[in-house]
């Protein structure tokens, strides 16, 4: 059993989620980050990939204190669960989502991890074990889902989601498209890694729905399973 899983990313016109450099840029506008926030805070979890930890030290938090308030009003901490895979334990025991924001923080490693960095990370964060060489993403799943998550909100980056999709481990996929270009053949995109080779084995989609928001577009898709 796992949770159900949706990927929220922002990319520009011309599908890059970063510049090549791999710097944090703004793609999204005001509306599009109230819309994020909604998100997270419906949320069980929300997880990222170590390389966007390193790249944008993200808090993960939910910004809005109404939203936060109507999420202590249901009897749930004021943020989701905070989730970073990460397997060697490169999480600085500095980062933001490990100090900002009340609520738990999980950080998935496999077994390489070096002990000395976990001690040293579970004064902030529960440490899970799962996978031999990268984080077992099915394991870490089956662990979430046991500990109530069943809502599990991805906000990358691309490497993570790459796994994500090779393994089928995605329902739903929600885009924001800003209206600037990038550029960069080495600029991240949404989906990164090795890519699929066979069209038998790409992933299909079925089109939810599209809205203009903040001079781009928000496309929406459910992963035909
Ligand atoms: N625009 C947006 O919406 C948005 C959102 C998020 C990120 N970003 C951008 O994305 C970039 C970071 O993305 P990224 O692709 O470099 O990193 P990432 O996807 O955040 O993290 C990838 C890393 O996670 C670790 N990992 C452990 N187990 C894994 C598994 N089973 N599958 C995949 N990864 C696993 C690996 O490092 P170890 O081997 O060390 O564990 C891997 O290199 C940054 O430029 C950031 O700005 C953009």
């Amino acid at each position: 059993m796992r949770p159900f899983v949706f990927i929220n990313v922002a990319m520009s016109a011309d599908g890059k989620i970063s510049t090549r450099e791999r710097r944090q840029v703004k793609i999204s506008g005001k509306q599009d980050l109230l819309r994020t926030d909604m998100l997270k805070a419906g949320s069980d979890a929300v997880m990222v990939g170590i390389g966007t930890v390193l790249a944008d030290n993200p808090s993960l938090t939910v910004k809005t204190l109404e939203l936060r308030e109507q999420r202590v009003a249901q009897g749930k901490d004021e943020h989701p669960i905070r989730v970073v895979v990460d397997s060697r334990g490169r999480t600085p025991p500095g980062a933001d989502i490990l100090h900002k924001g009340t609520g738990q923080r999980i950080i998935a490693v496999s077994k390489r991890a070096p002990f000395e960095r976990l001690k040293e990370l579970e004064r902030y964060a529960t440490i899970v074990t799962a996978g031999e060489q990268e984080v077992d993403l099915v394991e870490l799943f089956e662990f979430l889902h046991r500990h109530g998550v069943r809502r599990l909100m991805v906000e990358g980056g691309g490497t993570l989601i790459w796994s994500l999709f090779s393994r089928g481990l995605v329902d739903e996929v929600q885009t924001f498209v800003g209206n600037m270009v990038i550029g960069g053949s080495d600029a991240p995109t949404p989906v990164d890694g090795e890519g699929f080779l066979r069209e038998e084995d790409f992933v299909r989609l079925r089109f939810a729905d599209v809205t203009p928001l903040d001079g781009g577009v928000l496309i929406r898709w459910r992963v035909k399973q």
